[in-house]
């Protein structure tokens, strides 16, 4: 491998990406762009190379040419065309059905034929960014192709996109179909949330600074939440998102990636299964409602028309691909308890939605307030929480909020923040969050990638409330209009507790 270390920016090994559903929007909107971020960067290999495979009949020159007139526009900050060039000269296509063997003589022989053109050295990743239905067929004809085979010294790796199933029982069963061809060593499973600058660095500002770890537990933390709120509707993505539904689509996979960041234990290193370990203890540790907690802590919603951001939105049952009688809910709120030493006792609450007030996603840590007010007979009758608030995206960084005497002769307390923020420290990195994991997967480091266990732990934990929601159809759908912040239910989730979501 002509690997050096991370920290020097290593170029990654002479390798193939192949992408199964190179048709689809994810090529053209991240996928190639991250790669050509990372070629700009000088992080892909001189051999190196792109294969799309997809249904539609036609050849590499029309894919490429395809390719080019799309992904100028999804490219962050400015195109450089040359650069582009050298990437688009190294991009084939194979046409057919994933289902037909004939599909992958074909890629088997266009493989070799790269092979010899740009010297790749049998390194091949895969990526799935198929429906979920083709995830294991296509891994299982890979093996039975040779081409999932590492006997001879070069690897072969698998990305797959999410759903990773759609209940528990469907993301075992999964996992078992693609450990019966592959080790788990091979397989990725992608979460985009982990491409995100804001939430790796979760990982380093907890233990990579001394102040924060000592009081991040239950003895300080009042509670946790975690607002993940878009201001889009379904957009084009009724038919996939009707079936899907709010829960699925975010909880169990990015959702559960920022608990268990937040979460974990520190790991005894930054091997990719040291850190997988404490994340996947923590998932396990989500203790799994109850029937009774479901009806209690968990609120289900779906947008009516409404207006957001000056657009107007219609309801959602009248978006294209969703049945006028849908029941699927397109806002989640609850509340979770984690059965840790360490957080025994402190609730995390999350929301999320969509065709909310505002686009934000952010995990507020609230801290206790102190044990005692002191400012008997002043005119301080209440005393700011502490919150520090991770900003993952729009706003970028990190801010902690505490009390301040407002200038003058009265006692009185203000909240104000101490700001960091990423673009005005770093500059504004032009990415689509998916370079980072491309180019882990080509360097085989799996940290950022979901392990089978992980996955299942999360299912174990939404799959009670799945099962609650489907025997009890919702009756007052829709239940919010475009534009606030989710139902009248969610405020309560909290208020019931004494709590508020924050408000920026
Ligand atoms: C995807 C979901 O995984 O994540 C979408 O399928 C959602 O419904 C998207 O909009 C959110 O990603 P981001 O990066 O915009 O927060």
């Amino acid at each position: 491998m002509s690997t050096r270390d991370r920290a020097s920016g290593s170029v990654n090994p002479s390798c193939v990406l192949v992408i199964f559903g190179a048709a689809g929007d994810l090529t053209k909107r991240k996928l190639l762009p991250a790669l050509y971020n990372l070629a700009r960067e000088k992080l892909l290999p001189d051999d190196f190379a792109v294969v799309g495979v997809a249904r539609a009949e036609r050849d590499s020159e029309t894919f490429r040419a395809q390719l080019a007139g799309e992904v100028s526009g999804f490219v962050p900050g400015k195109f450089d065309p040359v650069l582009w060039k050298s990437i688009e000269s190294r991009v084939y296509y194979v046409a057919g059905e994933f289902g037909d063997a004939r599909t992958f003589d074909k890629l088997k022989a266009q493989l070799a034929e790269i092979e010899q053109r740009h010297k790749t050295r049998g390194n091949l990743l895969f990526y799935l960014a198929t429906a979920p239905d083709f995830f294991a067929p296509i891994a299982t004809a890979l093996r039975e192709h040779g081409l999932a085979d590492e006997s001879n010294g070069h690897w072969r790796r698998l990305i797959v996109e999410k759903p990773f199933g759609r209940d528990l029982a469907s993301a075992k069963a999964l996992n078992a179909s693609l450990l019966s061809v592959l080790s788990e060593k091979q397989i990725y499973r992608i979460d985009h949330y982990l491409g995100k600058e804001t939430v790796q660095n979760i990982l380093v500002f907890r233990f990579a600074n001394g102040i924060f770890e000592p009081v991040w537990n239950r003895r300080y933390v009042d509670h946790v939440q975690i607002t993940v709120s878009e201001t889009l509707g379904v957009e084009k993505r009724g038919g996939y998102y009707d079936r899907a539904g709010c829960m699925r689509d975010m909880v169990p996979n990015h959702i559960f990636q920022l608990i268990s960041l937040v979460g974990m234990e520190p790991p005894i290193s930054f091997d990719a299964d040291a850190v997988r370990d404490e994340q996947s203890k923590v998932l396990r540790a989500i203790r799994a409602p109850s029937p009774e907690d479901v009806l209690s802590s968990a609120v289900r919603g779906q947008y009516g028309a409404g207006g957001v951001g000056g657009r107007s939105l219609a309801d959602y049952r009248a978006e294209p691909g969703v049945p006028p009688t849908s029941t699927t809910e397109t806002f989640v709120a609850m509340k979770l308890g984690i059965d840790s030493w360490r957080w025994t006792g402190v609730p995390f609450y999350l929301r999320v939605g969509k065709a909310l007030a505002a686009r934000t996603t952010e995990i507020t840590i609230r801290f206790r307030k102190p044990p005692l007010v002191l400012f008997r007979d002043t005119a301080v009758d209440d005393i700011f929480p502490n919150d520090l608030v991770i900003h993952v995206q729009p706003k970028e960084g990190i801010s902690l909020r505490f009390g301040a005497k407002i200038p003058g002769a009265q006692l009185k307390l203000g909240g104000v923040n101490m700001d960091f923020d990423y673009a005005d420290h770093f500059g504004a990195t032009p990415a689509t969050g998916y370079e980072r994991l491309l180019y882990d997967a080509m360097q085989g480091d799996q940290t950022l990638f979901q392990r089978a266990d992980m996955v299942e732990a999360s299912w174990a934990v939404v799959a009670p409330i799945l099962d609650v929601w489907q025997a009890l159809p919702p009756r007052g759908f829709p239940n919010y209009p475009a534009g606030s912040w989710g139902p009248r239910e969610a405020e309560q989730l909290m208020e019931r507790d004494g709590r508020s979501w924050r408000t920026s």
